[in-house]
C-alpha cells in the first residue's frame, strides 16, 4: 500500500475524490499528510474532519518561495510518503521538490494537455471555442503542466456558454478520472521514456 501527500490550495473536491476512492477500496492506498498553503482552504478543514494528519503551511509567513518549499518538503518527509498528490495546489513546484520525488508527484489539470496549460484552464477553453476538452493527470516535471501523460479523459464543452459552465463541465469527469489514473500507476509496472510513460503489457 503506498502512502500519499496530498497538497491543495481550495476547495479540495479532487482529494474528497481521492479519499472516497480510498474508503470504497478503489484506490489501494493511503493519506500520510494533507498540506495546504492557505490555512484557510476548505479542503484543509474537510481533511481535519476526516481526521487525517493535516498542515498550514502559510506561504506569505516565508521569506522566499524556497524556504516555503524546504518546509513543504520537511512535512511530506516526515509523513513518509512516497506519493506527492497535487490537488488543486496553486504554488509552482520548484526543481529541487521535482528533483527529490522524481516521476512521484502527480497534478490534474482540466484541459486536454498540451492545450490549455495553466491558469484558468477552462476559460481559455471556452474563449477558445473548443467542443471538445476534458481532464488530463500527468507526472509533474519542471515545465508548467508538460510532464508525461498518465491519463486523459474528453469532455464535450459544446454550447457551453462561459468559462465556469465548462469548469462544471469538467469537474465531475476530474472526481472519476484523478483515483483512477493514481491507481493505474501504483498497480501497473511503467518508465518514461523522454516526454512519455511506456506502460508495461
Ligand atoms: C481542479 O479543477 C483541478 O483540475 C485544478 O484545480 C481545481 C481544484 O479543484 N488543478 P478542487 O480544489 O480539487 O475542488
Amino acid at each position: 500500500m503506498s502512502d500519499l501527500a496530498v497538497l491543495l490550495s481550495g476547495r479540495g473536491s479532487n482529494f474528497l475524490a481521492i479519499h472516497e476512492a480510498i474508503e470504497q477500496e478503489k484506490l489501494d492506498a493511503r493519506i500520510a499528510v494533507v498540506v495546504s498553503n492557505r490555512p484557510e482552504a476548505p479542503g484543509l478543514s474537510k481533511a481535519v474532519e476526516r481526521g487525517l494528519t493535516s498542515h498550514a503551511i502559510d506561504h506569505r509567513k516565508f521569506e522566499s518561495r524556497e524556504r516555503h518549499e524546504e518546509a513543504v518538503i520537511e512535512a511530506i518527509t516526515r509523513s513518509g510518503a512516497e506519493w506527492v498528490v497535487l490537488a488543486g495546489y496553486m504554488r509552482i513546484i520548484g526543481a529541487e521538490f521535482v528533483e527529490r520525488f522524481r516521476n512521484r508527484i502527480v497534478n490534474i489539470h482540466p484541459s486536454l494537455l498540451p492545450s490549455f496549460p495553466g491558469l484558468d484552464a477552462q476559460k481559455q477553453a471556452f474563449e477558445h471555442g473548443v467542443e471538445i476538452s476534458g481532464a488530463t493527470v500527468h507526472l509533474v516535471d519542471e515545465g508548467l503542466d508538460a510532464g508525461p501523460i498518465v491519463a486523459q479523459r474528453a469532455v464535450s464543452v459544446r454550447g457551453a456558454r462561459s468559462g465556469d459552465e465548462v469548469a462544471a463541465r469538467i469537474l465531475p469527469v476530474e472526481h472519476e478520472l484523478y483515483p483512477e489514473a493514481i491507481q493505474r500507476l501504483l498497480t501497473r509496472e511503467w518508465r518514461v521514456e523522454g516526454r512519455r510513460i511506456l506502460w508495461s503489457a
